[in-house]
């Protein structure tokens, strides 16, 4: 595994990230929604540097993009997610792939009545881009690697890194499963 961002640069854009956030909001409260489960670390993060009224929530979304499910289905759970109604609502998310997870929750969270809803994810990988919707704020941008760390997973192994790294195709080829 190839480190790629460490924990000090990791902190010091979420720090960036938080400023730009607090600056565009001016005040207003937000509500902030996390989606599971690759934002635990980034949200947690977050959260704490965001000086504004803030409510906290969270919402699941899972893509199956092989086995034996339809490639490309994606699963929302949006029970957890709080009232959104009149809300600025700030989705956050892990990473911008080819950012049909985010246009998909986007719209849901719309349908819910929200204000508005903007997004903000830790990494985007522009070479991957399926779509015209870009979220409004953004850590880093990464080459087309497949990452860990930092709540991202690899077969559910590997969130509790405290950095993000790149994996190796040796590291995709090793049953690391926790
Ligand atoms: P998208 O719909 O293709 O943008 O997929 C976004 C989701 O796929 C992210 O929220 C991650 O959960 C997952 N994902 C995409 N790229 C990576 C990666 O490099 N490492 C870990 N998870 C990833
Ligand atoms: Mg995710």
């Amino acid at each position: 595994m190839k480190p790629l961002l460490t924990e000090t640069e990791l902190l010091s854009g979420v720090a960036r990230l938080a400023a730009e956030i607090r600056s565009s909001y001016r005040g207003r409260p937000l509500t902030m929604i996390g989606v599971m489960t690759g934002s635990v670390a980034f949200l947690a993060d977050l959260m704490r540097r965001v000086e504004l009224p803030l409510r906290v929530g969270v919402i699941q979304a899972r893509s199956y993009r092989g086995g034996d499910t339809r490639p490309g289905e994606l699963v929302i759970h949006s029970e957890l997610v709080p009232e959104v109604q009149d809300r600025d609502v700030l989705l956050v998310d892990d990473i911008f792939d080819t950012g049909r997870t985010l246009t998909a929750l986007v719209e849901r969270i719309s349908e819910l009545g929200a204000r508005s809803v903007r997004s903000c994810v830790l990494l985007s990988k522009p070479a991957r881009v399926e779509v015209t919707y870009r979220p409004e704020f953004v850590g880093f941008e990464i080459p087309d690697r497949f990452v860990v760390g930092y709540g991202m997973d690899y077969l559910d192994a590997y969130r509790n890194l405290p950095y993000v790294a790149e994996l190796e195709d040796v590291d995709l080829h090793r049953d690391q499963r926790p």
